[in-house]
């Protein structure tokens, strides 16, 4: 069983932070990128999924009526949205409203994964976010309205203007809503933005300060912390981004969307003009694609599970491949292997970056 992504990359405005597939301003594409998302789909018939996930870019940009089409052309085109087991949908505070969510909710989207980055008005304005915490909390409240039972909610640890404190008071706000998720991300700082261009710089040690704290806190609300960025009530674990991590297949659809499917990764055009116009002429919007095989493919498997805190079950020809750089990675401290499995360390959890080199190539085999 696998995943469907569907790619929607729409913005009110772009953050100052992101570098995502998504555009400002170009909602008046919107109607003709939902009809090339039906001819992609068209590509891939006959084809069941377990999970679907509708990501962005903002989604919830989307009109009422152009929600409606865009789960139309799912049903239509693979299965109606209440038969996959978890189906999302990313959104952002300014652009949802009640209408849209009791849609969605009818149409059997059972799961909202709300943005909101910071609890904290000046920096959200700092950040270039078009919503405030007022925007974000009516949001929420409509989404529960609506019958969302299963939220999530998106945060970013050391973004610039935010102390510590003023991070852990947010989250405290955050956690009085009882949602059932969390995603709190550490910034990344990624050439391209304005945040790279104006110079500002992660500070790595009060980053893994915050995110430390993070953990405690959350840990003691009672999450279970169950991959590097991700925290869940017990059941609440996201099916669709385990599967990435379990290394299962998924099909992505839209521009910029990736796959992975019989041991093939694929990427789409990340170029919007140039989707559509493939789509129009209906021809394929791939633009990269790589079948990785021997230690690479098996490096790769390792380095995805690894990222579950529950840590990844290795083969044994898994474990003679990597026999010397795990040993490596364990006298560093970032992981511990008992018996067949691999784990990151409390310490690693924070520094996963490095124990990953271990399993990325180029390797001789
Ligand atoms: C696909 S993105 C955007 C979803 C949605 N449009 C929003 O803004 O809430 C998913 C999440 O990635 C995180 N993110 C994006 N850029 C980031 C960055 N440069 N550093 C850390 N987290 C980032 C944000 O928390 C964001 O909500
Ligand atoms: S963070 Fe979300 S809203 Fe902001 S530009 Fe990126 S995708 Fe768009």
């Amino acid at each position: 069983m696998s995943g469907l992504y569907i790619h929607v990359p729409f913005c009110r405005q772009k953050c100052h932070y992101c570098d995502f597939a998504s555009f400002a301003c170009k909602e008046d594409l919107i109607d003709s990128y939902l009809c090339c998302l039906d001819r992609e789909a068209s590509f891939f018939p006959h084809q069941s999924f377990n999970t679907l996930y509708i990501g962005g870019g903002t989604p919830s940009i989307l009109s009422v009526n152009q929600l409606d089409v865009l789960c139309e052309i799912i049903s239509r085109r693979f299965a109606p949205i209440n038969t996959f087991a978890e189906s999302t949908i990313e959104a952002n505070p300014e652009s949802l409203s009640l209408e849209k969510l009791k849609l969605l909710k009818q149409r059997g989207v059972n799961r909202l994964s709300l943005g909101l980055q910071s609890m904290n008005d000046e920096v959200l304005r700092y950040i270039g976010r078009v919503h405030d915490t007022k925007t974000f909390l009516s949001a929420y409240e409509q989404a529960r309205k609506a019958g969302f039972e299963n939220i999530s909610i998106d945060l970013i640890a050391g973004l610039p203007n935010q102390s510590e404190e003023d991070f852990l008071q947010g989250l405290k706000k955050v956690l009085a809503l009882d949602p059932q998720h969390l995603s709190v991300y550490g910034l990344q700082v990624e050439e391209g933005t304005p945040f790279y261009r104006q110079g500002i710089q992660t500070d790595d040690v009060f980053l893994r300060r915050e995110l430390e704290q993070i953990h405690f806190v959350l840990k003691d609300a009672g999450f279970v912390h169950y991959e590097i960025s991700n925290f869940a009530r017990s059941g609440y674990e996201s099916k669709h981004n385990l599967s990435y991590w379990q290394n299962k297949e998924y099909l992505g659809l839209g521009s910029a969307a990736a796959s992975f499917q019989k041991g093939e990764r694929r990427s789409n055009t990340a170029d919007l003009a140039e989707y559509l116009r493939r789509m129009r002429y209906g021809v394929s919007a791939v633009e990269f694609s790589e079948k990785l095989t021997g230690k690479a493919k098996e490096g790769e498997q390792i380095m995805l599970g690894l990222r579950m805190l529950g840590g990844v079950k290795l083969s044994p020809s898994q474990k003679t491949l990597f026999a010397a750089e795990i040993e490596d990675i364990c006298k560093r401290g970032l992981v511990s292997l008992e018996g067949d499995l691999l784990k990151l360390t409390f310490e690693g959890m924070f520094l996963a970056n490095q124990a990953f080199m271990a399993f990325v190539g180029p390797f001789d085999v």
